[in-house]
């Protein structure tokens, strides 16, 4: 099949697109596809509607990539993709408004607020509204954005101006998030499936941007040792969340699981990170899929 993978892209993601991109490149290649890697601006557009592909696999992460307009343009120019539509990919990428079809949907979420962010908004006396409604510790993340990129775990009420800027550089919507301890898991759904949970026990205190990236940064267990019982309520909490939002093909829902063994849902992540040092391709290992295999699973899935 001729094939091309868009990954790179302009998004804060653009370091982890790299390597997702190359990943799958190489991927596609070694199952015998004729494969064109293009590092995805606006101005290459011409040159996909050239290569007049079978099909795009779109290897970008976060904004103009994850978040339904790229998906848009495909769509608009007849080009089939793997994965989520524009609707369920928009949707994903706005934590916020995921989380309120999450929860009028029964499943668990955290307590949350809305900020937008305007050139007439007083970060100030957001951050004393913030310090009114939130007990520490909380969270401070842009709304649309991944990786953990902008994010703040706020422990002591004089790190939320930082908070509230550092977020509002990747995004003009912040949100304000109940920080939920526990254990961080996480599950890939595949076509309606959900795989085997996986636990990540990070180095660092949280699951950073660098626990997730660097060589070693986590360990990642799988199956994660968690009962029988509510290993299938996270599971299917997992491939509802997938299916509320109207994803396809495949999804990694992230989910915090409490000590009172209570899971809560953090996100849903249309196009997960497929890095040497990603989770989906992890939980695919354990059902006998190899890396080549998975991306072949998606490609099949997305034809015919
Ligand atoms: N946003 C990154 C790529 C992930 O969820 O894996
Ligand atoms: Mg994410």
């Amino acid at each position: 099949m001729k094939i091309a993978v868009l990954y790179g892209g302009t998004s804060g993601e653009r370091e982890v697109s790299l390597s997702s991109g190359k990943g799958i490149i190489q991927a596609l290649k070694n199952n015998g596809h004729e494969v064109t890697g293009i590092d995805f601006h606006p101005e290459r557009l011409e040159e996909i509607i050239e290569l007049n592909v079978d099909l795009v696999f779109i290897g970008l992460h976060g904004k103009f990539g994850e978040d339904g307009r790229v998906q848009g343009l495909l769509e608009m120019l007849g080009l089939p993709y793997v994965g989520s539509g524009v609707l369920a990919s928009a949707l994903a990428m706005d934590k916020a408004k995921a989380k309120q079809i999450f929860d009028s949907n029964d499943i668990p979420v955290a307590k949350s607020k809305v900020y937008t962010i305007t050139d007439k908004t007083n970060l100030q006396d957001v951050g004393k509204e913030v310090n009114q409604v939130f007990k520490v510790p909380f969270v401070i993340k842009p709304n649309s954005e991944g990786s953990t990129l902008g994010l703040t775990i706020v422990e002591n009420p004089e790190q939320i101006l930082d908070g509230l800027k550092r977020a509002a550089t990747s995004d003009d919507t912040i949100l304000i998030e109940d920080f939920i301890q526990g254990r961080e898991i996480t599950v890939a759904v595949l076509g309606e499936k959900a795989l085997p949970i996986i636990e990540i026990i990070p180095k660092n205190a949280y699951y950073d941007y660098e626990s997730k990236y660097a060589a070693g940064g986590s360990e990642h267990i799988v199956p994660a040792p968690i009962d029988a019982e509510t290993t299938k309520t996270i599971q299917e909490l997992a491939v509802k969340a997938h299916s509320v939002l109207g994803c396809k093909t495949y999804s990694r829902v992230d989910f915090i699981l409490t000590e009172e063994n209570q899971p809560v849902i953090l996100e849903v992540n249309t196009l997960p990170g497929m890095t040497p040092t990603s989770l989906f391709p992890d939980a695919a290992k354990v059902i006998g899929l190899d890396y080549d295999s998975m991306i072949e699973t998606f490609v099949k899935r997305s034809v015919g």
